[in-house]
């Protein structure tokens, strides 16, 4: 299939996928850039626009109400930069609420949010992104996804497609789309998806779906990247091996391996220990053998059945 010229050509940026660590540190795999991250403490991946988005991001699923308000504030005094919601959540106004509460400038922030199937449709998505705005209190997002590949998904990307060229979003793209998905999506559009946030983590590590977005120049986005702790997860016995060598904790160890995959993940976490815990990831360094002990926890299957 002919491929029509994009507006963001991802060749260019396709290498601001994979990078370099903090000190030139080798990772495994790929092209090296270095790039700061928006506050210069969290490093950035640079997107297929040109835009950079932090590395390792906050998750805000069942953040709701004051719970919401009080995790997001904290998350950004201890040092995040990128928060993750979505219409569906029902927590974009207590988001949009930590937000203030943490006295942030705006553009030092990397915000997401995600259209939900409900709102698809050209007209219902330009709605919902106006919805999802005056919910978190921004006057632009730096990401918006179609969550799922359900409903009109042509319509919702045309009207995503004319916010982003009003500069209303910085960066689109998609959840949850396999490569048909992709495939269909890119017969149509105009301008390609940035970002694809997918499941994965050490017992469903999707590296056949990472190989093709790299291929695509599309970023992809670890969502429950600790796997909800499904699978006894932090009490793993080969994470921990691995851990004791660093004296990191399971959690640790799996986002120090989705940082050296070059892959954005967005853990979330009520609790400030476990948020700076997650954040203390960049000062070790995995090597090829403990990434081949973490290879053979992969299951290759969702841990969450019931989201299919
Ligand atoms: N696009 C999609 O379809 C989709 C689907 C699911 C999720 N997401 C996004 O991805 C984000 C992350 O996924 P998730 O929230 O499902 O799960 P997750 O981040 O994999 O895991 C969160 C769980 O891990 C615990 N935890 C966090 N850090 C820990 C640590 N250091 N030690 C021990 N336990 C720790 C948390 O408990 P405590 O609160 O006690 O720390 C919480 O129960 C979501 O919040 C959401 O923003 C997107």
């Amino acid at each position: 299939m002919q491929r029509r010229e994009f507006i963001q050509t991802g060749a260019r940026f396709a290498a601001g996928a994979m990078f370099m660590g903090f000190g030139g540190s080798k990772l495994f795999g790929g092209a090296p850039v270095s790039r700061p991250g928006p506050t210069g403490s969290i490093e950035s991946i640079t997107l297929n626009n040109g835009i950079p988005m932090p590395i390792l991001g906050f998750g805000t699923l069942y953040l709701n109400e004051d719970l919401g308000v009080r995790c997001v504030a904290d998350a950004i005094s201890l040092g995040y930069r990128l928060i993750d919601t979505a219409t569906v959540y029902g927590n974009e106004a207590s988001v949009g609420a930590g937000i203030k509460k943490s006295g942030i400038n705006r553009e030092e922030l990397f915000v997401t949010s995600k259209l939900w199937v409900d709102d698809s449709g050209y007209e219902k998505a330009k709605k919902a992104f106006q919805t999802s705005l005056d919910k978190l209190g921004l006057d632009y997002l730096d990401l918006y996804l179609i969550h799922r590949p359900r409903g009109e998904v042509k319509a919702s990307w045309k009207a995503m497609e004319e916010l982003y060229k009003e500069g209303k979003i910085r960066a689109i793209g998609v959840s949850n789309f396999e490569d048909k998905h992709l495939e269909e999506l890119l017969s149509y559009a105009s301008i390609k998806p940035a970002v694809n946030q997918i499941e994965s983590h050490a017992f469903f590590q999707q590296d056949k779906a990472n190989q093709s977005l790299k291929q695509y120049g599309i970023q992809m986005e670890a969502w429950s990247p600790l796997a909800q702790g499904r699978n006894r997860h932090f009490t793993n016995e080969t994470l921990a091996a691995i851990g004791e060598k660093y004296h990191k904790t399971n959690a640790q160890v799996s986002l120090r391996w989705h940082y050296q995959r070059g892959i954005v993940a967005i853990p979330r976490s009520s609790q400030k220990a476990h948020m700076i815990e997650n954040l203390n990831v960049f000062d070790f360094e995995l090597d090829a053998s403990d990434i081949k002990k973490i290879d053979s926890l992969d299951l290759n299957i969702t841990q969450f059945p019931e989201w299919e």
